[in-house]
């Protein structure tokens, strides 16, 4: 029987041979391909390439979002997609590796393949990213003996091993170019050259290190290190920052590379919203390319979500949206997501043009304005278009870097004119398809409306539904207390105050420290009579301590490493004393993450006291890590009922330290889905389990929003919105955690809030507006490559035009406002100016109501000429909904 079963016939393991040789070819997504780097750029199969890339962090969205960003990401015209490993993702216990889920790397890495893009793999094992401690595991800091990040043999043997196992995951998932796969490069560490000299010599020890370690696993494709102007030889040194377009590679052997482009910036709670405009990103992308550079990646293309605990710190917020091209629940940013899209046209147009010149030529147009123009054998004096023969190829970028005035320049016999801080891109060195400050791309309104009273049909006590017209209103809330006391048996006693990372080893947000205060009736004479009061005094403290004196919360300090001094009130006999340490993200840069730690810092006292002051850390402290409710996981489908739940009274009064749950329904339809936790003080909330994030209504500044110009150099300062309004009052709910009715929601609240006012909402959007002129650029799909030595293009193509688009397959319902002539404002704000063409509407709607897209040509031809010898303009304004509800049918 045992040797009738091994007996394998040549044929069978032929064709069994066959099968094992097919699947593995089938699972590639190219023919194998190899990537080496000369000094102009990445060398994909023998050819140069000039490479936009997008920035995903695959564990900031679900899988199921996946597909959709990569698509939108290729269609908006990247031809990479760029994402850090996050090692404390993939390695939550030491040893045991975890990569399902969000953190399904392999599946992203083939998705990326599947789309035909390739992938740029930074796996640091440090990467910053405001990702809670940097990305490191916070077992790492328990290894003994532990230096982060320098010439350290604990650390480097940790490093080594994680980043072994992701080269060698993805070897054996043959995701390698050279087996068909779409990795073309990756990263070691990230910008060490920022914190190299805090480590002296062992730093310069440790970098040669992290590279030699990086080309020893022979992966067969290129590593960068970025910000490391030391880099060796073999690994390519990139820049990281707002402009790149002045940025030298430490050996002229290398190519220009900018691993991260900011295109937005991220914020803290109780900040303002970063915005970076499209044509200053535009203008810093296309200087980028002038100047020589080859690869340029958004960082980020999608910023997407912290979800639970990941946001890093000091300070960091759920939403990782980042004003980015593709916003945090995967709808289109724009104009940004269309302006970048021509961009990446115009580039690709002069691709190769750029790839065939090993370097460009520099003429001065004027005191703030220059060309770079590959190709074409160009002599610099007295050039002329005549000169080029045609089969010569030859790309010129025009700069006007004037922030102030438009510039009219002479380039090769012809005139040109550059608005201010502008680049014009040339493909041909004769016609102008793009401009960085020209935006013809659509731009929108996104809203997030209200669509659903929380609760599920099948679960609300009638007696629970509140009819508000105004508001119709959450219902059928229950709620349970968490306990200010000891409820743990895991809770321990000692003398001291220990570090809170020690105890909590960041398990939980929370840490509690309770001890007993005696005060006498001298005390309290004391304090009557000199008319003060006692206060707890700590020298450092970081993120929130929130201090109780006998069960009431009596006082809470924010901040990062701030002194503290706590007023607080004893009465008299025995007091207790708790204090709350809590964490809202680890720290995720600088040099000694390792030390940085939590919580408390230096000494401890309570002041104040007739005998004079008490060092607290000589008294006995009891430890308990944890809510009450995280460690039951109340907010878990299972285990919810574990709480005792009362129902919550419609006029229930806001309480601290408080749980509350309800089911609810999801909304019908695809449009992404958020929680409106406006109403809601400071926590977390689940649904279905899952770990929608933090959440804090914490209001930003007044002050320091105001006007935006694109102009000039950016910084993260520069045209911040949302000045005076809570930083994030929406929380993004994946849809793929949603069912469709009887979704549990469960909030853990600090401070206080009104959950009957917690709502669903879908964010969608609705208004698209664009505006485009006789003076803009034809469309970019006009121009093709071919036309690139002969420019066949007929004089009737070369009329702008308006493209409108809905996203996500909604169609346009109306045209709220259409005006060919001269019209005024901007989108929502749109009216008409002296000239007006009677049948602007008419034409509009019949070009677009009812369809998904459409494309309106800006030219007399179609409208009539209202006004002879103006200028013209086109604004239109129109709606969309979901093509479900809409009674047309989808074009
Ligand atoms: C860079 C870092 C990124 C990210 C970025 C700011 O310095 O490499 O990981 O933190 O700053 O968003």
């Amino acid at each position: 029987m045992i040797s009738s079963r091994l007996k394998i016939s040549f044929f069978q393991f032929l064709s069994f041979h066959l099968i094992i040789q097919f699947t593995l070819i089938s699972s590639n997504f190219f023919e194998p391909f190899n990537v080496t780097y000369d000094h102009r750029a990445l060398i994909i199969d023998g050819h140069r390439r000039m490479l936009i890339s997008a920035g995903i962090h695959y564990p900031r969205a679900t899988p199921e979002m996946w597909p959709d960003l990569i698509a939108k990401s290729k269609e908006g015209g990247a031809d990479v997609v760029q994402t850090y490993v996050f090692w404390s993702g993939h390695e939550p216990v030491k040893g045991q590796y975890y990569f399902e889920g969000e953190y399904d790397l392999v599946k992203f890495v083939k998705l990326v393949g599947e789309s035909g893009l390739y992938l740029h793999l930074r796996i640091g094992p440090y990467v910053c990213a405001e990702w809670n401690f940097g990305g490191f595991p916070v077992w790492l800091r328990d290894v003994p003996g532990i230096v982060f990040r320098t010439d350290n043999a604990p650390f480097k043997e940790e490093m080594q091993k994680f980043v072994t196992k992701i080269v060698d995951l993805m070897r054996e998932e043959m995701l390698l170019s050279w087996q068909g796969g779409p990795i073309i490069m990756f990263q070691i560490e990230n910008e060490y050259g920022n914190i190299e000299h805090s480590f002296g010599q062992g730093g310069k020890e440790y970098m040669t290190w992290a590279a030699g370690m990086a080309l020893a696993l022979d992966a067969g494709v290129p590593w960068v290190m970025c910000k490391q102007t030391d880099a060796p030889e073999n690994i390519i040194d990139a820049c990281n920052a707002y402009y790149c377009d002045g940025f030298k590679p430490n050996s002229p052997k290398k190519p220009i590379f900018w691993t991260e482009d900011w295109d937005g910036w991220y914020t803290t709670w109780g900040g303002s919203l970063p915005h970076r405009p499209v044509e200053d990103l535009a203008f810093a992308v296309a200087r980028f390319f002038q100047r020589g550079g080859s690869f340029q990646n958004y960082y980020m293309y999608f910023g997407g979500t912290n979800f639970g605990r990941t946001s890093g710190g000091p300070f960091y917020i759920t939403s990782y949206d980042y004003d980015a091209p593709i916003d945090e629940y995967g709808l289109l940013s724009e104009p940004k997501w269309g302006h970048l899209k021509d961009l990446h046209a115009a580039i690709k147009l002069c691709e190769p043009a750029l790839v065939a010149a090993d370097s460009a030529q520099y003429i001065k147009l004027g005191p703030k304005q220059e060309a770079h123009v590959y190709g074409g054998n160009l002599h610099i004096q007295g050039m002329d278009f005549s000169q080029f023969g045609s089969q010569s190829r030859c790309s010129a970028f025009l700069a006007n870097i004037d922030e102030r005035q438009t510039a009219t320049v002479r380039f090769l016999g012809q005139s040109f004119t550059l608005p201010p801080w502008s680049v014009s891109i040339l493909p041909d060195c004769r016609n102008t398809v793009f401009n960085t400050a020209k935006v013809a791309a659509q731009t929108h309104i996104k809203t997030a409306e209200y669509v659903l009273p929380l609760f599920s049909n099948s679960s609300v006590p009638a007696r629970f539904i509140v009819q508000n017209e105004d508001s119709p209103q959450s219902t059928s809330w229950m709620t349970a207390k968490e306990p200010i006391s000891l409820w743990s048996e895991e809770n321990f006693t000692v003398k001291g105050i220990l570090e809170h990372l020690n105890v909590t080893k960041d398990e939980s947000d929370y840490l509690w420290y309770f001890t007993r205060i005696y005060v006498s009736d001298d005390d309290i004479a004391f304090w009557e009579k000199n008319k003060v009061s006692p206060a707890v005094s700590i020298d450092s403290m970081r993120d929130v301590l929130r201090v109780f004196i006998n069960g009431q919360l009596t006082g809470s300090v924010v901040g990062h490493w701030v002194k503290v001094v706590q007023p607080v009130q004893f009465q008299k006999g025995y007091n207790e004393l708790v204090l709350l340490s809590q964490t809202v993200g680890l720290q995720n840069y600088g040099a000694f993450l390792e030390r940085d730690g939590a919580g408390f810092k230096g000494q401890i006292k309570l002041t104040g006291f007739k005998n004079g002051d008490t060092d607290l850390s000589n008294l006995s402290w009891t430890y308990q890590v944890g809510l009450k409710g995280e460690f039951l996981k109340v907010h878990t489908t299972g285990d919810n009922e574990k709480f005792e739940w009362f129902d919550l009274a419609v006029d229930a009064i806001p309480s601290t330290f408080t749980w509350y749950k309800t089911f609810f329904d999801a909304p019908a339809g695809d449009d992404p889905v958020a929680l409106d936790l406006g109403s809601m003080g400071k926590g977390q909330a689940w649904v279905n389990g899952h770990h929608i994030g933090r959440y804090w209504t914490i209001v930003s500044p007044k002050d320091g929003c105001g006007s935006c110009d694109y102009r000039g150099a950016y910084n993260s300062g520069k045209c911040r919105t949302n000045c005076g309004n809570p930083t994030q009052t929406w929380y993004h709910v994946p849809r793929a955690w949603l069912e469709a009715s009887n979704n549990l929601l469960v909030v853990f609240e600090e401070t206080g809030g009104n959950p009957f006012e917690i709502s669903v909402k879908l964010r969608s959007a609705k208004v698209i507006c664009a505006q485009v002129s006789e003076s803009h650029y034809p469309p970019l799909r006009k121009w093709s490559q071919t036309d690139l030595t002969g420019w066949n293009i007929s004089r009737n193509d070369m009329t702008p035009e308006m493209h409108l688009k809905c996203q996500d397959g909604h169609i346009m319902s109306s045209v709220e406002f259409a005006s060919y002539g001269t019209p005024k404002g901007s989108c929502q704000k749109f009216s008409r100016g002296n000239c007006h063409a009677s049948n602007s509407s008419s034409v509009v709607t019949e070009a677009c109501q009812g369809k998904n897209s459409c494309n309106i040509a800006i030219s007399n031809a179609l409208f009539g000429d209202p006004c002879r010898g103006v200028s013209k303009t086109l604004a239109v304004e129109a709606r969309c909904i979901s093509s479900s509800n809409s009674g047309y049918s989808h074009y």
